[in-house]
């Protein structure tokens, strides 16, 4: 594969010198996929390529749709008429439960679809069969019909743990056309009830408790907090529907709330045995929001259509996941992500497949825990973070040696994946039988964007491949000029075309969804041309000349921690809820598990004495309104912020310190003189707590000079 196969015909020709490509990385050997995967790859025809070339955009995504089951099916393929809300496979009907569970019900009645593994290794895992699963949504969708009065184009906050009844609850909502937005569980109640509010719901889903740890938390008394925040923001929510995670047992410190609060499996009682058609509805339909941090303040709901969205994740499950029917596959993220609407529920069940769900830790209650549920399953397909992969590697490094399971595929998704790791993944993990996809994509693209294919391209450790079928990226430098294909140069990463994954809209806020994805690199606002408007994904990337991208991480004022996107805006925002605060900002710190950490700066109002008091009251806070994932590692009193002349502080130098590198230029800040201050200040005290990080390698140290640049 060469740069200009992965990109059409019309490729300039490569002006790249070795040197500029050995500025970003090392080249990495490629890895082939071994013979057997090859033998029963669903993609195992190099012709497929040719199938999603440019020149058959738009309709190759045909091959994807036909995959579903139509109610009617569309007449135009693509719409550009409105640019850029794209709509596809326009005229065409369809359900996405009955794709899910319906259709396969004649095929595979007694097949699992879903197996869950509660985190306690004593409690029994429940099989949920095709047949189950059916029963189960018809029932969970008369309830939300009938007894909370749901109707299609309504929208239900969930914010549930990693149990069955959270993707049953996402078909059944399905089932009706209601719109869910499920809400990450470890988000606090705060965090919650912000998106109550924005969706507008009126029911809010959860339940009591759930095992972290081998602790049963109390998840029930967010449903309170997330409540009265609604309110606060003139969202009243009339029914919370509480799960028990011990039916008959309810383990919350807080009481239900009388004429609000109902527990499901009474209320259920009334729906046994009820079946509810399922709503025939138009392809641009909403089906879900998911909400995701990105520059500004709030996060934004990502709206997903039915038809396109259903039918990206279905195409790119079975050739990019490889999943037959017959695999068991597990994928340990979380529903309340992206990653798992995609790759764990819809994808996986409209191709008809058995996936595994787990609740709780993978290294609990010892490193071996993940491999045992792989072995004791028989799970031939697994797929999950860079963050976990070095966490599993860390507490258990030759743990897979002792279990008998054996991986076809793997997958690696979120993060970049250091080649290091990417190759324990790959020897240890999946004791070199596996192939690996490195896939590339986000909240917004619905699905993959950048992936090997696996059967049929080889893989390169840290780097994702080329691009998914059907999808034409470009690399643009920040004034628009395009940066050689295949030259190893960084800029910002594009997809040159819509395609049928893709988000429709930012949920009440379609300004904020042309400014944030379109706009930057937009030439003409009048063009209904699709090639006039390129999406901005706001990830750095290079391209190397063999065509395979690397992505380099974000360029807008997020920062992945652990796979999660937490916005600098977010986290300042919640800082300055303290009293004694007077300014805030986060930046990014190397760490060695999570890929990056969030360390917090702060300046007190005047009179106010630093203490640890105030550090712990600003990591509650944080803890509070976002959740505990965004809990910053350090938090720094400082006298003073650096700043420019015009008051803008300055956080690629605070970075700069909290990484010890260079701080760069800062001869032209306000106040130059406490940059060494804050410099021996913070590192004295991180060389005493032994957080000195290694020495960073030149991309890295690009992406901290970057931060904060996007403002
Ligand atoms: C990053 C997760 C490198 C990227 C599916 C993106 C990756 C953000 C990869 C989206 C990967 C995702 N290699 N970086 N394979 N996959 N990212 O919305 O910065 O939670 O913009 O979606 O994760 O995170 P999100």
């Amino acid at each position: 594969m060469t740069a200009d196969d992965a990109q059409g015909p019309e490729a300039e020709e490569l002006e790249v010198s070795e040197a500029q490509i050995a500025v970003h990385w090392k080249e990495e050997e490629f890895y082939y996929p071994p013979p057997r995967f090859i033998g029963q790859a669903n993609a195992s025809d190099p012709a497929i390529r040719e199938r999603f070339t440019e020149d058959k955009f738009p309709e190759c995504f045909k091959e994807y749709a036909d995959l579903l089951t139509w109610d009617e099916y569309w007449h135009t393929t693509l719409d550009t008429s409105n640019p850029p809300f794209w709509r596809w496979f326009v005229g065409g009907r369809l359900n996405a439960s009955f794709n899910c569970v319906d259709r396969h019900l004649r095929t595979r009645p007694n097949q699992g679809a879903l197996i869950w593994v509660p985190e306690l290794e004593s409690d029994e895992t429940v099989v949920v069969t095709y047949r189950d699963l059916y029963r189960r949504v018809n029932e969970t969708a008369a309830m939300l019909r009938d007894f909370c009065g749901l109707k299609t184009g309504d929208r239900v906050t969930l914010h549930m743990p990693m149990v069955p009844e959270l993707p049953i609850l996402m078909l059944a909502c399905a089932r009706l056309g209601v719109i869910h937005s499920q809400v990450f569980a470890g988000f606090s109640g705060a965090a919650c009830g912000g998106r109550i509010s924005d969706s507008q719901s009126r029911v809010l889903i959860t339940m009591d408790g759930y095992y972290r740890n081998g602790d049963l938390l109390d998840h029930r008394v967010k449903a309170d907090e997330a409540v009265a925040r609604a309110k606060e923001e003139g969202q009243e929510v009339d029914k919370v529907l509480v799960y028990q995670r011990h039916p008959g047992r309810y383990t919350s410190k807080n009481p239900m709330v009388a004429g609000r609060d109902f527990f499901v499996d009474e209320v259920m009682a009334s729906y046994e045995g009820q079946l509810v058609d399922p709503v025939s509805l138009p392809a641009e339909a909403p089906l879900f929001i998911m909400y995701s941090s990105g520059t500004t303040g709030r996060p934004k709901g990502c709206q997903h259509s039915i038809g396109g969205y259903l039918s990206y994740v279905t195409g790119t499950s079975k050739y990019y996941q490889d999943i037959h029917p017959e695999d068991t596959y597990w994928c340990a993220a979380d529903i309340g992500w992206i990653t798992g609407h995609s790759y764990i529920v819809y994808g996986p069940l409209s191709l008809g497949t058995t996936s595994v769900m787990y609740e709780g830790v993978p290294t609990y209650p010892d490193p071996g825990r993940a491999w045992r549920i792989a072995e004791r399953l028989g799970v031939n397909i697994f797929h999950t973070a860079p963050t976990t992969i070095r966490m599993l590697r860390k507490v258990g490094s030759d743990e897979p040696t002792k279990y008998d399971y054996h991986f076809k595929h793997m997958t690696t998704v979120g993060e970049p994946i250091e080649p290091d790791v990417w190759r324990w993944y790959y020897d240890v993990v999946g004791k070199g039988e596996a192939v690996i996809v490195d896939t590339w994509w986000q909240t917004e693209t619905g699905g993959f964007m950048g992936s090997t294919l696996p059967g049929l391209e080889p893989m390169k450790p840290g780097s994702c491949g080329p691009a998914a079928l059907g999808i034409y990226p470009v690399i643009y430098d920040e004034d628009g000029e395009e940066v050689p294909r295949g030259s190893g140069r960084a800029g910002n990463i594009c997809i040159r075309n819509p395609w049928p994954g893709g988000f429709q809209t930012v949920w009440g806020d379609p300004d904020r969804f042309v400014k944030t994805y379109y706009e930057k690199y937009n030439k003409d606002p009048e063009s209904t041309d699709w090639r006039d408007w390129p999406y901005f994904a706001n990830d750095g990337a290079t391209q190397a000349p063999d065509g395979y991208f690397r992505i380099l991480g974000r360029v807008d004022d997020v920062i992945n921690v652990a796979g999660h996107r937490l916005g600098t805006k977010e986290l300042e925002s919640a800082s300055v809820l303290v009293e004694e605060v007077a300014e805030a900002a986060a930046v990014p710190v190397m760490d060695e598990l999570r890929g990056r950490a969030v360390e917090m700066y702060i300046s007190l109002k005047p009179g106010v004495v630093a203490g640890p008091d105030v550090e712990e009251k600003i990591a509650k806070v944080i803890e509070n309104e976002i959740g505990k994932v965004a809990r910053p590692k350090n938090v720094w009193i400082v006298p003073d912020m650096p700043k420019t002349r015009s008051g803008k502080i300055m956080r690629r130098v605070i970075a700069g310190i909290s990484n010890f590198t260079d701080v760069g230029d800062i001869t032209t800040l306000a106040n130059p003189e406490v940059v060494e201050e804050i410099r021996v200040q913070v590192q004295k005290a991180k060389e005493a707590r032994g957080e000195v990080p290694r020495t960073l390698s030149e991309r890295e140290e690009e992406e901290l000079e970057a931060f904060g640049q996007a403002e």
